[in-house]
């Protein structure tokens, strides 16, 4: 039996099938989408949302009155985890750079650290969840601005920041090595997608949890002046196609 019919306004991604800017997907990946935001919103919530909340409920154990840092806070994942963590209760610290100080701050962060100008390692302030999106600390200082038995997060994506490629890497290798022997959750995730986060996140949106940032909307024949944007721009949080 169908779960949709003609008509009905679904939102989802293409999972492991990564690549399209398709107009037709099986309905296995969709989900009703949030009746709060427009069909742009909508298109702009799937990937990032969900890594974003995956991130933080399933693998962080997110909990109100938490102190939680977000490295990488601008961005498609980052805007989405400042609001997802703000929402649940915790205080929360975004990292980024000037231009985007004010854009953190609005997206609820308590603070917002502008990493030109102050690191958030070894400043004394701790963390009970540090949600890693660019890769660009040690293990020893990720540690040192974590609570006694806190939780790091580390990106399972690529990187940006100024790292090489072999950072984040090494660093998840060093990760699963030292896991067994330190006291502090160390945790790594790869992206993974499913129909109850979609429906999570449909909930979330529709109580005022978080409203996604759109930098620029592209229409679909102007989707290679899109993907520049997003490549050698330095876009912020989300660019969207329509069709
Ligand atoms: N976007 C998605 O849908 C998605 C889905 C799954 C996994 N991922 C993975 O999640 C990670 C983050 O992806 P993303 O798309 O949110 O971001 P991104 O495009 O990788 O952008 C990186 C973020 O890092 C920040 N940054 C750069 N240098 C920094 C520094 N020295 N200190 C602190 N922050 C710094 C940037 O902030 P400024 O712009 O303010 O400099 C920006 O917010 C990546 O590993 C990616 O592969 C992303």
């Amino acid at each position: 039996m169908r779960r949709f019919r003609p008509g009905d306004e679904v939102y989802g991604d293409l999972g492991t099938a990564d690549g399209a800017f398709a107009e037709y997907v099986s309905e296995d990946l969709v989900e009703t989408r949030p009746a709060s935001l427009t069909f742009e919103q909508a298109a702009a919530v799937p990937l990032a949302g969900q890594t974003a909340l995956k991130r933080l409920r399933d693998v962080g154990n997110l909990q109100p009155g938490q102190h939680v840092l977000v490295n990488g806070a601008s961005e498609g994942v980052g805007t989405f985890a400042v609001q997802i963590a703000k929402s649940s209760g915790a205080t929360v610290t975004g990292v980024c750079r000037t231009r985007n100080v004010e854009l953190v701050a609005s997206l609820g962060a308590d603070h917002a650290i502008d990493y030109t100008a102050d690191g958030f390692t070894g400043t004394g302030t701790r963390y009970d969840l540090v949600l890693d999106l660019v890769g660009n600390h040690s293990l020893t200082a990720f540690r040192r601005a974590l609570t006694s038995g806190g939780t790091i997060v580390l990106s399972g994506g690529g990187v940006s920041g100024g790292s090489s490629l072999v950072g984040p890497i090494w660093l998840m290798i060093r990760v699963k090595l030292l896991a067994p022997f330190v006291r502090d959750r160390l945790l790594v995730l790869t992206t993974a997608q499913d129909r109850e986060i979609l429906a999570a996140l449909r909930h979330l949106a529709e109580s005022g949890g978080f409203t996604p940032v759109i930098d620029r909307v592209y229409s679909l024949d102007e989707v290679p002046d899109a993907v520049r944007y997003v490549e050698t721009e330095h876009a912020r949080a989300k660019v969207v196609t329509t069709v």
